[in-house]
């Protein structure tokens, strides 16, 4: 298996690896994000994708310190992101928030910092109406601080992007978002592009995992048998193809598993190439659904959605 990860380069000049581990559980065992970790670092993964809202940093820190002290990676090698929450939205609060991360994963450093929701709410969830680009301020100078190597936006959408982009005096190298087959994001993506915003996409299995038992009945992708034939074809899983179709559009991907076999799987995407029928193909199972679409912040002034 040919496992050399490609990079994506960023505006600023530094690279991420198209693929990362992605680390949100909604019911984790404890232990599960350290081994999931170690064995990514361990199946050859350098990018890893945490948040201060997944409550698993400090687990994610062990398994990162596990692997550096065991000598298969140094700091160097490794593309660590985390995420500032909606609650330390406040100029003064981000370079604390980015701190107590720093303190949890046992860094000093981030590779990628990045606002998590354009909205900011109290710890009791009341809307703060903070513009995030006060927000983008404290971002900034965490980078000034050499806290982070690099600064970026998740879940912004297209006109809160272009706004920020008319303040910021350190670009954002990425936007977060959600995108898979069956959520292809077009528009935004090539928006995101045109201004040289490298798009990462989270959720990329969409509605072929099956974490999403309450989207029960649109996932007829997961039994669509052209879909079956094409992972036959190649040899590989629904996974795979879903995967390998976004890194064919240039979009970083950061698949979450517990299971050591799928997180190996989720790596091997090099050795085969969807022709552009094949690609056209996957793209026809949009059907612009979000799995994430965070309804709760519907209530907030900056709801992307
Ligand atoms: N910025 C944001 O607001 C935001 C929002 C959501 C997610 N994220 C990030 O994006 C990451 C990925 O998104 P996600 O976790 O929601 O969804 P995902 O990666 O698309 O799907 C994860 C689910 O798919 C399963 N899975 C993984 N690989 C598989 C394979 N090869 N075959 C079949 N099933 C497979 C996993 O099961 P097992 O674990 O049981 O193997 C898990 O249930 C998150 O972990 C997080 O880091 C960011």
């Amino acid at each position: 298996m040919d496992k050399k990860v490609h990079s994506v380069k960023f505006n600023n000049g530094l690279e991420i690896p198209i693929i990362g581990l992605g680390t949100y559980s909604r019911n984790p065992q404890p232990g599960q994000f350290r081994q999931a970790v170690e064995w990514g670092i361990e199946a050859g993964y350098r990018h890893i994708d945490t948040a201060s809202m997944y409550k698993n940093e400090v687990e994610v820190g062990e398994g990162i310190a596990n692997k550096i002290n065991q000598g298969l990676v140094t700091r160097k090698d490794l593309f660590i992101t985390t995420k500032l929450w909606n609650d330390h939205h406040a100029e003064n609060k981000v370079i604390i928030g980015l701190k107590d991360s720093l303190g949890k994963l046992q860094l000093d450093y981030l590779d990628l910092y990045l606002v998590h929701w354009p909205v900011a709410a109290t710890i009791n969830g009341e809307d703060e109406e903070i513009d995030y680009i006060d927000t983008w301020r404290g971002m900034e100078e965490a980078v000034r601080q050499g806290l982070t190597k690099s600064i970026g936006v998740s879940n912004f959408n297209e006109e809160q992007l272009a706004r920020l982009l008319q303040y910021a005096k350190v670009k954002p190298v990425v936007n977060q978002i959600e995108i898979s087959p069956t959520l292809t994001q077009h528009k935004l993506v090539d928006y995101c592009k045109s201004v040289s915003v490298v798009p990462v996409a989270y959720t990329p299995l969409g509605l072929l995992s099956d974490a999403r038992p309450e989207f029960i009945g649109k996932d007829t992708i997961k039994n669509d048998p052209r879909l079956d034939a094409l992972a036959n074809k190649y040899k590989k899983t629904k996974a795979q193809i879903a995967l390998k179709y976004l890194v064919q559009r240039n979009i970083v991907v950061i698949p979450k598993s517990f299971t050591k076999s799928r997180i190996e799987e989720n790596l091997n995407l090099f050795d085969f190439q969807l022709n552009e029928q094949e690609m056209a193909l996957v793209d026809s199972f949009n059907i612009d659904h979000r799995c994430v679409p965070a309804t709760s912040f519907a209530k907030y002034k900056n709801y992307p959605f």
